[in-house]
């Protein structure tokens, strides 16, 4: 399942309309991680896909130091003044565009006054990074009709800085990252660390399935930075023992082991999900190259039951999406994916069993909730882009 072919002639035809004149429109894609959960603020692994689904972002320039947004999706408009754009984040969808364009100019880049218009196709709230999208397609435009060119991993950056202190997650940098690498038909291994990647191609005999549960737990965003200062503070017990360590990425799971018993329990819990979750990540790498989809699929399942326990970022809707799956035929593995507290699954599922896959998934997850499971299946799509006529 893709977005619509017609988005961008959508997005130009009401861009004219609004603002009447032809603008130039830049799109930027949502995100799937096939595992490595919570570890690229830990300067770890993660191998997420990019999805055919796209934030669009139609431009022109104006005149004067204004961003005129209009959004398609909450048909609703923003005024922002680029000589005045600092402030706490509001909760606000319009915070993700100004945290962009103040991050741009507080490092240098000057921006032209803009008419911005924003259509986005990536469930909003469903972990898929829809916001991340928003992010980088908002950069590309803007640094698109700046005539300035950045590097990829500088955008990345630039706009994971604009969701810490715009949306006031401290997010890692995987979203922003593949919202600008992605590759059709591949996900990427990247290293949080170092900024280096492998494409790993994706054309096998499974579907990627996305389940959304349509549930959205108000903990997350307070939760996720309650996790990273967990994990900080699982560093600095180890450090005690193994001073040399900067993050997680470089402690391994003997070491967790032998160190552990000092910790406080739940700190011990977050610090092992990590760990272990690295491992997982490069194993399942290895695991593609040779074309094992059970093992992937088993190191799947194995990530959720450890966000589960350990990390304790699911909760129960994702749970029951995922023992349907691992009670299905055809079903390689499947876990939740992105920051948790609600939102989807990702399954690796059998190509021909793909159809029962879903219906039974729609079937028990409504028998058992009450609850519709929308189901996205996926190819992965292509980094951020200007879209031609
Ligand atoms: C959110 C964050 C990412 C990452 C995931 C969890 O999507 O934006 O940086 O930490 O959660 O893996």
């Amino acid at each position: 399942m893709a977005g619509s072919p017609q988005t961008p002639q959508v997005v130009r035809a009401e861009f004219g309309r609004l603002y009447g004149t032809p603008p130039r429109t830049f799109r930027a894609p949502g995100r799937v991680n096939l595992i490595g959960e919570h570890t690229d603020y830990n300067d770890g692994f993660v191998m997420p896909a990019a999805l055919e689904f796209y934030t669009y972002v139609a431009a022109a320039p104006r005149e004067d130091r204004h961003l005129q947004l209009y959004s398609l999706d909450f048909d609703q408009g923003r005024l922002i003044d680029l000589d005045s754009i600092g402030g706490p984040p509001s909760d606000h969808w319009s915070d993700y565009v100004r945290g962009v364009a103040a991050v741009l100019e507080g490092e240098g880049h000057e921006l032209p006054g803009a008419n911005l218009l924003i259509k986005g196709e990536v469930p909003i709230g469903a972990g898929l990074s829809s916001s991340a999208a928003l992010e980088v397609a908002t950069a590309s435009a803007l640094l698109g009709l700046s005539n300035l060119e950045l590097e990829r991993k500088e955008i990345a950056r630039i706009c994971q800085r604009a969701e810490h202190q715009f949306a006031g997650t401290k997010c890692g940098i995987m979203d922003q990252f593949i919202a600008c690498f992605g590759q059709p038909g591949h996900a990427l291994l990247l290293d949080c660390r170092s900024l280096d990647f492998e494409l790993l191609p994706m054309e096998n005999r499974a579907r990627i399935v996305i389940c959304n549960s349509n549930v959205k737990h108000e903990l997350a965003s307070g939760e996720y930075n309650k996790r990273r200062a967990d994990c900080e503070a699982g560093v600095a017990y180890l450090q005690r023992g193994l001073p040399a360590i900067r993050a997680l990425r470089d402690v391994n799971p003997a070491q967790i082991e032998e160190y552990g018993a000092r910790m406080p329990r739940t700190i011990y819990r977050r610090c092992r999900h990590v760990v272990t979750e690295n491992v997982r990540v490069q194993s399942a790498a290895a695991a593609l190259w040779a074309n094992n989809l059970r093992r992937f699929g088993d190191l799947m399942f194995e990530s959720h039951r450890s966000l589960q326990f350990d990390y304790e970022v699911s909760c129960p809707e994702l749970d029951l999406l995922v023992n349907l799956a691992q009670d299905s035929r055809g079903v390689f593995g499947a876990r939740m994916t992105g920051g948790g507290f609600g939102g989807c699954t990702v399954n690796l599922v059998d190509e021909g069993e793909t159809e029962a896959f879903i219906e039974t998934i729609r079937r028990e997850y409504n028998a058992a909730t009450g609850l519709h499971a929308s189901v996205y299946v996926c190819t992965p799509g292509a980094g951020a882009s200007e879209v031609g006529e």
